[in-house]
């Protein structure tokens, strides 16, 4: 009887054992960076750390989302990339777990703050400016003048001829919207993205669509991140990029490791290897212009260079805000969004 018993208790201790096992073997992550260079981090993590990657690809909002809905039971281990705004959000919200790298201190300090502001929930590992994209073969075509600041967009010659992301799905979009209201104040903010709203054609669900149309031919001018324009033109398309003028922000892309993670080692080893200069320098190798956080990553000439550019004192806690986004992107959705074009 008694070792009849045991029989289901030595099951359960070898189903422990063998779970134990094959877990940290993979690591599944959202990664909210372009295509290329997910799949590059994915590819070269699995070889050099004998760790499988399952990555599955979705903008910043989207991200979120995702991770608020699997709170309960997580099938992500990481969020790799993505404006830091929503990994602000992530770590308010508990869905990221705190996690103090020995290799802070090897950061630039807006990566490093990045992480204090979250309470070490998420960790700056890229920064980029945002601004506007134009392809100049179209904009000589159409006789368009290169739009310069923000109040050019609103011009009527631009009407249809813009294109930006969704600040739902985006994280793109949101920083823009956010800059916008730090820019200007909020009610100006929305009286501006009214009357920038008759001049857009789409607003795409992905952040880099629209300098993607652009380069493409498909649009004039794209409200981007401008460090997204040099790898369209690196593959032969006729764009160039510019910060306006009146001043912009940027975004601290992220990083964060997911609260309950069932391959908490494996993601650790992931983060880790994720902050390297040898690892960060696989933006560049696939075309991706952000600037690297680790202060020893080797910076390719054609990243913006932040000294001439008018960036604004970005407020990335109060924008990080779970309850700020929600708001702001609703009186988008309801003021903006809802207007005939
Ligand atoms: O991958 C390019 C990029 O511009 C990143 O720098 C940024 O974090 C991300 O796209 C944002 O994507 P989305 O706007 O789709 O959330």
């Amino acid at each position: 009887m008694k070792s009849f018993q045991r029989v289901p208790l030595l099951a359960a201790v070898s189903l422990a054992v063998l779970s134990a096992q094959a877990q940290n073997k993979e690591v599944n992550i959202i990664c909210s960076a372009q295509a290329a260079w997910c799949s590059m981090i994915a590819v070269t993590f699995e070889k050099s750390q004998g760790i499988k990657v399952n990555m599955t690809a979705k903008g910043s909002g989207e991200a979120i989302a995702q991770l608020a809905a699997e709170k309960a039971n997580p099938k992500t281990d990481l969020w790799f990339g993505g404006t830091g705004d929503p990994h602000l959000q992530a770590a308010e919200q508990n869905l990221s777990l705190e996690y103090k790298s020995p290799t802070l201190s090897q950061l630039h300090p807006w990566a490093q703050q990045q992480a204090e502001q979250s309470g070490f929930k998420t960790v700056g590992i890229y920064s980029g400016p945002l601004g506007f994209g134009y392809n100049t073969e179209l904009l000589a075509k159409k006789k368009l003048a290169i739009p310069k600041t923000w109040a050019d967009l609103l011009k009527p010659e631009y009407k249809g001829e813009i294109q930006s992301a969704n600040p739902a799905s985006s994280g793109t979009a949101y920083t823009m919207i956010a800059t916008l209201v730090q820019l200007m104040g909020e009610d100006k903010a929305f009286e501006y993205l009214k009357g920038l709203h008759k001049n857009i054609s789409t607003y795409t669900r992905s952040g880099t669509g629209p300098i993607k149309a652009a380069a493409r031919g498909e649009t004039v001018v794209s409200i981007s991140f401008v460090h997204d324009g040099p790898g369209e033109k690196a593959q032969g398309f006729p764009i160039e990029t510019i910060t306006p003028a009146d001043g912009t922000g940027a975004e601290i892309g992220s990083m964060s490791i997911v609260r309950g993670s069932r391959n908490l080692d494996a993601a650790k080893k992931f983060y880790e290897w994720a902050l390297t200069p040898s690892a960060q320098a696989l933006g560049a190798a696939t075309l991706q212009f952000q600037l690297p956080s680790n202060k020893e990553t080797k910076v390719d000439p054609r990243v913006p260079d932040f000294r001439k550019i008018k960036l604004m004192a970005y407020d990335y806690a109060k924008y990080g805000q779970t309850a700020e986004r929600k708001r702001l992107i609703q009186r988008w959705e309801k003021e903006v969004n809802s207007l005939p074009h």
